[in-house]
């Protein structure tokens, strides 16, 4: 068996029942998987996968090594690691460095040894994994060809460091994809988020107050599925731009501060930290539910809510309840975390399917092109292809540009 730590190899048939079925529902990265089996690309290459370990997220730590790669994988949350996928993938002879609930300092250990492997390339979730790699682990730093990032989170440390002149090798920022963030950031937000909070509730939404923080693709999405379920959806906004984009998709802008004491569902999406702070709680209905959909722990401070409250109860699996001094409750959703993820299972399998296409269409593009260091963007020619595989995989048809009409586009005389 290859090296892992793992909680429970033995957990492997489920894992890899649940692998089976995303992959009956991912045509594209079918379709890529064939084109790399038979060709090889990543032959003698060790890739580090640092995302969320589940069920699409194996598929994908599979087709890469069925396409020459050596695999390691390891959390990049470790609230969202499926033990059992995790153990699939061992099974499998992909190197494993993760176990559901991890601590601080386990999480770091599996980091550090997945870098350990000494990869040419790297697939990161929200920038972990090139922090480290920049901080303590300089040591196979040199060895990097380069990497691609999933997450707005990711790429916007990525942009910082590149600022700063850190950035010491070439990564794709997937995110910023067209075929990433229009329909996995917005539907696949919009749907993960909804049956994240759904099946750790089993409360009805029609009817009541639903507060959507930040209004970027994810928050759109969001705040979309909350209209369709019937509630009366508010979004909070510090950028005047994305506001006005609220109000006319049909929603009520207004401070936080002001939604506070009428929402009975709070999600941050941010990006940023302490968006839901102690003057909010404080504020607050009895029993408002709040959930955080941003990649780090920090939108919803649990600080404030620790200080504030008599005493912390868990109510049901996956809810905190913080019983304050006046009498009220408030429920933290998985203790902060991305609730699509540490509640539930991520984005839908057929909008994965484009994200990780690309993920994978780009590693073989930093590995045939000497990249500078720095952060690049997914070429149009493999953003369009992702999507038109898709169509085609569903059997749909779309027009095509005459000549005449090409030459028009192309022209500028009356
Ligand atoms: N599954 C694997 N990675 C994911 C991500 N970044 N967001 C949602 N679901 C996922």
């Amino acid at each position: 068996m290859v090296e892992s730590m793992i909680k429970d190899i033995n957990l492997a048939p489920q894992g890899q029942k649940k692998i089976d079925w995303v992959k009956s529902h991912m045509p594209v990265l079918n379709k890529l998987g064939e084109e790399f089996q038979e060709n090889q690309p990543f032959a003698g290459k060790k890739i580090v996968i640092c995302l969320h370990l589940e069920a699409k997220t194996g598929y994908l730590a599979l087709i890469l090594k069925n396409s020459g790669a050596e695999v390691a994988v390891v959390a990049s949350n470790p609230l969202s690691t499926q033990d059992d996928v995790v153990a699939a993938l061992v099974k499998a002879g992909v190197k494993a460095y993760a176990w559901y609930g991890a601590s601080d300092e386990e999480y770091r250990l599996h980091l550090n040894k997945a870098l350990d492997f000494g990869p040419d390339l790297i697939v990161d979730d929200g920038g972990d994994l090139v922090s480290l790699l920049h901080g303590d682990r300089k040591d196979v730093l040199n060895n990097v060809i380069g990497g691609c990032e999933e997450t707005t989170t990711g790429v916007l440390r990525l942009k910082a460091m590149h600022k700063e002149g850190t950035l010491a090798f070439p990564m794709v920022a997937v995110n910023d994809a067209l075929s990433k963030y229009l329909f996995d950031n917005r539907y696949g937000t919009g749907q993960s988020v909804w049956d994240g909070i759904n099946r750790t509730t089993n409360l009805v939404v029609a009817g009541k107050n639903v507060v959507v923080i930040g209004y970027g693709w994810c928050g759109k999405g969001v705040a979309m599925r909350a209209k369709g379920l019937g509630a009366k959806v508010i979004v909070c906004e510090v950028d005047p731009i994305k506001a006005n984009e609220a109000l006319m998709d049909g929603f009520k802008i207004m401070p936080l501060i002001e939604a506070a004491p009428v929402g009975d569902y709070f999600i941050t999406i941010t990006g940023n930290k302490s968006v839901i702070r102690a003057e909010h709680f404080k504020v607050m209905k009895d029993q408002a539910i709040l959930a955080n959909a941003g990649h780090f722990d920090v939108e919803i401070s649990k600080s404030d809510l620790n200080e504030l409250a008599e005493y912390v109860v868990e109510v049901r699996k996956n809810i905190l309840q913080f019983q304050l001094p006046d009498g009220r409750s408030l429920n933290l959703l998985a203790d902060g975390r991305l609730v699509n993820l540490a509640a539930g299972d991520g984005h839908p399998a057929e909008i994965m399917d484009m994200s990780f296409a690309l993920q994978a269409q780009s590693l073989y593009y930093l590995l045939k092109n000497k990249l500078e260091p720095g952060v690049h963007g997914v070429p149009e020619e493999i953003d369009s292809k992702v999507a038109q595989v898709r169509l085609e995989a569903l059997g749909l048809k779309i027009d095509r540009l005459t000549p005449e009409q090409i030459e028009y586009l192309a022209g500028w005389q009356l």
